[in-house]
């Protein structure tokens, strides 16, 4: 955003040892070339370090129009689009009411979360810690792809450890939560989860997909879903931190139309566009993959008289993109979504928060229902306030954030 900034362009091209790097850090260039011309824009590069990590099977890092990459798509539509994603809501008001780890499982494979120590929360959280540096560019091997054939022994090749260790947290991610949902079917547990329905689907006839196509979705959502949503609720609490007065207005509506002693449910959304409209600007104010997942141009192209060479990785810039767009986009202020307390149909959703054109994320209308039902309800019992230290001083938070994929 800097460098948009200080030349003046919302497209910036880099050579990247070989490697053309355009980034686009306005929603024009943004929507003009990954949605409208998303036919050409929506291939992804090839990371060697995911393929060392053998996470061939992951969707967002399919090539575009493969068949996998396909089939997986399809399925996620199906049972996450806008509609369909609403089944989901018993699984998304328990996990919220008891705040507990990752939604994200319990809708996966409809298995229960331990308040703390949960195996398959710490198996995410072991994933993601290793393979978080990934995609934006994190590991040198991505742009020097020789360096696969270094041993690991040679010094500066501990990237060949961690992919050996991703390997086998890969085929853990895969096996383990699928085998247990699928020993619950087979004891005749009956809990309704993206994995079971998919299976009791492929029970009841043939399908466009099979049970590793099942099991490969089911880990991707897992891994796609687990730290992304949880980040944002990590956000959510600081924005609280730091803006008292939007935490009061929020609970002040929620007192208001759902009266105290009960939690807000998925109905009363309507009714609380306040606290609609603080979900959207934790969403905007620190987006939290904000460079998003880079996209690959597969021919060569032009834009506003620039040359795009063929096979460029192409970044939809989401921070630039989310601040670029909003008045006064460093403060957090709610109001920016409504007009006479009613959400104003002018200001733009901020989807860019989760990606662009034809591989934005597809988890997106159940992630937001989850954060919804868990901010709402997190408002309607608890006051966030900064913590007072031992000398009775408050402890001031320190506001940064991680690098990585997920910031
Ligand atoms: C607040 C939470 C989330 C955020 C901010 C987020 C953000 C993103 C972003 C920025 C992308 C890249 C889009 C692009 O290439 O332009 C993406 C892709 C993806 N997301 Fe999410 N995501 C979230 C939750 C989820 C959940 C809950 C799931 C699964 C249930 C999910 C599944 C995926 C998948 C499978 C892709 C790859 C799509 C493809 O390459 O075709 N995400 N997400």
């Amino acid at each position: 955003m800097d460098w948009s900034r200080k030349y003046d362009s919302d497209i910036i091209h880099l050579d990247l040892a070989g490697t053309s790097f355009v980034v686009l850090s306005s929603s024009e260039a943004a929507e003009d070339l990954l949605e409208k011309r998303g036919s050409i824009y929506s291939d992804r590069p090839t990371f060697p370090m995911y393929e060392l990590m053998e996470w061939t099977f992951i969707l967002a890092l399919l090539k575009y129009g493969m068949r996998n990459s396909r089939t997986q798509r399809r399925l996620f539509n199906e049972h996450l689009n806008i509609n369909a994603s609403h089944n989901f809501r018993p699984q998304q008001r328990a996990a919220a009411h008891s705040l507990a780890g990752e939604i994200i499982i319990p809708i996966t494979y409809g298995l229960d979360v331990q308040p703390s120590n949960d195996p398959y929360v710490d198996l995410a959280e072991k994933t993601t810690h290793q393979t978080n540096p990934g995609v934006s560019g994190g590991f040198l091997i991505d742009f020097l792809p020789f360096l696969k054939y270094i041993p690991e022994w040679f010094p500066g090749a501990g990237f060949q450890k961690t992919a050996k260790i991703v390997q086998k947290l890969g085929r853990d991610l895969q096996n383990v939560p699928f085998e247990e949902t699928k020993g619950q079917i087979a004891a005749g547990v009956l809990r309704p989860s993206f994995t079971a329905n998919c299976l009791r689907d492929l029970e009841s006839g043939e399908k466009y997909y099979d049970e590793t196509t099942v099991k490969e979705v089911a880990a991707v959502m897992y891994v796609a879903g687990a730290d992304t949503t949880s980040t944002v609720l990590a956000t959510f609490f600081l924005a609280m931190l730091a803006n008292p007065e939007a935490q009061k207005k929020a609970q002040a509506e929620i007192d208001a139309t759902i009266g105290q002693g009960c939690l807000p449910d998925f109905d009363d959304q309507d009714a609380l566009p306040y606290v609609d409209s603080l979900v959207k600007e934790v969403l905007r104010w620190a987006p939290v993959v904000p460079f998003g997942v880079p996209h690959l141009v597969r021919v060569e192209d032009e834009y506003r008289g620039y040359r795009i060479p063929a096979n460029s990785t192409v970044v939809g810039n989401a921070w630039s993109v989310l601040n670029k767009m909003y008045p006064d986009p460093y403060t957090f202020k709610p109001e920016r979504f409504l007009l006479d307390g009613k959400p104003n149909p002018s200001v733009k959703y901020p989807d860019a928060a989760f990606g662009f054109g034809r591989r934005i994320c597809p988890g997106q209308h159940l992630a937001s229902a989850s954060l919804w039902i868990t901010i709402a309800s997190v408002l309607a019992v608890f006051e966030i306030r900064k913590k007072v230290g031992e000398d009775e001083k408050i402890v001031e938070p320190s506001y940064e954030w991680e690098d990585g994929v997920v910031s």
